[in-house]
């Protein structure tokens, strides 16, 4: 049975109607609550945890539920979808693949898996010159840390073994990735810790505030490891689980560290490659050239494909068939990413992340002042921000506001995923890299009025 919209709206929620936000019913939707349930009981927990929003359909910077809410995508799903929802462009092109009749063609050569190199070629500096297609974040990641691992197998013999990683870091939920990862909660289900994996602090200048490369000897030194037995270092380019970039000097002592130790320089840009920073890598922010790069989310426009982008050396380390794996470009992912990546370069996105980086970081010290004190930490760069929910004064973790800051934004028609990062308190924001000024601002305008009555 039908109920009247209106009764639907809890009193504390007005009907929202703009050009990108539309809520006319309860959140979550009554007539959704049969998905939501089934999907409850059917699956691990662990597939929950988002707002209660059912996704049925997008278009450019929004996404609507079947029941005639419509959102303001400030997620881009979980930074992926950077040309928007539902962009012709890649609808065109995953509808020309599949009607041409290839869905699927392992690792046999295909025009499309060259397009598709070829236009990342297009993206990258020397000396990185190879691209392996992949699936997953955490699989590209994988692959960079067996090349760093058999590189210092063969440099510096069995000893040369250990992969330098940052605390908090996220690299993906794969073992490997897990092991590389600095968020304990996440790898307690391990056991033991692994000697050959070491964690040093990531110089974010808030719960690290000595930023000096000096902090990573000195780790490594506390942690007893000879920096001639490091096989690789391996750093977001920007943290994930907020949005705070390398500082430009230490990522150049990092360099300069690994080339004295061979050690090889992995920069995971699953989240920041591709013009999220407004840049085409968040390396181009630092001066420096890694020796691998893992890609994924904002390459792929939607279709589960990543990248190893690398060095002529490294990435031929392994001969053929020893890397690749059954999805390895897929011809439809190729087609969708390809028509990402070129949408990205014709309509200028890069640009406007860049254009708008301003505008988003100006938004967030705002929202900041209103929430008087409980914002401990603000960080953007490009379309990526991040909002960190402190007690006050402190850089202890205040998740409780950061889920109901979520919550209210979802309610009033701005789209965010559930908090993430230290203890759960950073509210990241992410739309689209399409996003034009006039909607960014409507929804910072959102998030700033709710912060002020938290
Ligand atoms: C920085 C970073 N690396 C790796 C991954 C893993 O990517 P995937 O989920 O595609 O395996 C993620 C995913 O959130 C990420 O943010």
């Amino acid at each position: 049975m039908m109920t009247r919209e209106s009764e639907l709206i809890p009193a504390d929620v007005d009907p929202v109607e703009t050009e990108f936000r539309k809520i006319c019913t309860a959140i979550p939707t009554p007539e959704s609550v049969e998905i939501l349930t089934a999907l409850r009981a059917l699956e691990p927990r662990a597939m929950g945890g988002q707002p209660p929003i059912v996704w049925d359909h997008g278009r450019g910077v929004t996404v609507s539920d079947p029941y005639g809410n419509r959102w303001l995508d400030f997620s881009s799903g979980v930074l992926v979808t950077s040309v928007g929802h539902g962009h012709p462009a890649i609808i065109e092109a995953i509808e020309r693949m599949a009607a041409h009749g290839l869905y699927h063609a392992y690792c046999f050569p295909t025009a499309i898996r060259l397009d598709m190199v070829r236009e990342i070629m297009s993206w990258l500096t020397k000396p990185l010159a190879r691209v392996l297609l992949l699936t997953t974040g955490a699989e590209a990641v994988e692959c960079c840390i067996k090349l760093a691992r058999t590189q210092g197998l063969r440099a510096g013999g069995r000893k040369k073994n250990v992969l330098v990683t940052f605390d908090d870091a996220f690299h993906g939920r794969t073992m490997g990735a897990q092991l590389a990862g600095g968020i304990e909660s996440l790898k307690s289900w391990m056991g033991d810790s692994d000697a050959r994996f070491v964690q040093v602090p990531f110089p974010d200048g808030f719960r690290q505030t000595d930023t000096s490369f000096d902090v990573f000897e000195r780790a490594l030194q506390e942690e007893g490891i000879v920096p001639d037995h490091v096989c690789g270092v391996m750093s977001e380019t920007y943290q994930g689980c907020n949005a705070t970039i390398l500082p430009t000097a230490y990522a150049q002592a990092l360099r300069a560290w690994c080339d004295e130790h061979q050690a090889v320089m992995i920069l995971d840009e699953v989240q920041a490659g591709f013009g999220r920073t407004g840049k085409a890598f968040g390396f181009s922010h630092l001066g420096v050239v890694p020796d691998l790069v893992a890609c994924g989310k904002g390459m792929s426009g939607g279709m589960p494909i990543s990248a190893v982008l690398g060095t002529d050396a490294l990435m031929n380390l392994y001969g053929p068939g020893e890397m690749t794996s059954t999805h390895s470009a897929n011809p439809i992912c190729c087609a969708a990413a390809l028509a990402n990546l070129r949408t990205i370069r014709e309509e200028h996105l890069v640009e406007n992340a860049a254009k708008l980086a301003p505008v988003l970081r100006k938004g967030l010290e705002q929202i900041r002042l209103v929430a008087r004190n409980k914002i401990g930490r603000v960080d953007s760069i490009g379309l990526v921000g991040a909002l960190q929910f402190t007690e006050p004064g402190t850089t202890e973790p205040a998740p409780t506001v950061a889920r109901e800051m979520v919550k209210r934004a979802v309610q009033q028609g701005v789209m965010l995923f559930a908090p993430v990062g230290v203890g759960g308190c950073a509210v990241k924001i992410n739309p689209p890299l399409l996003i034009c000024e006039e909607a960014l601002r409507e929804g910072l305008d959102v998030l700033e009025a709710i912060a002020g009555s938290l």
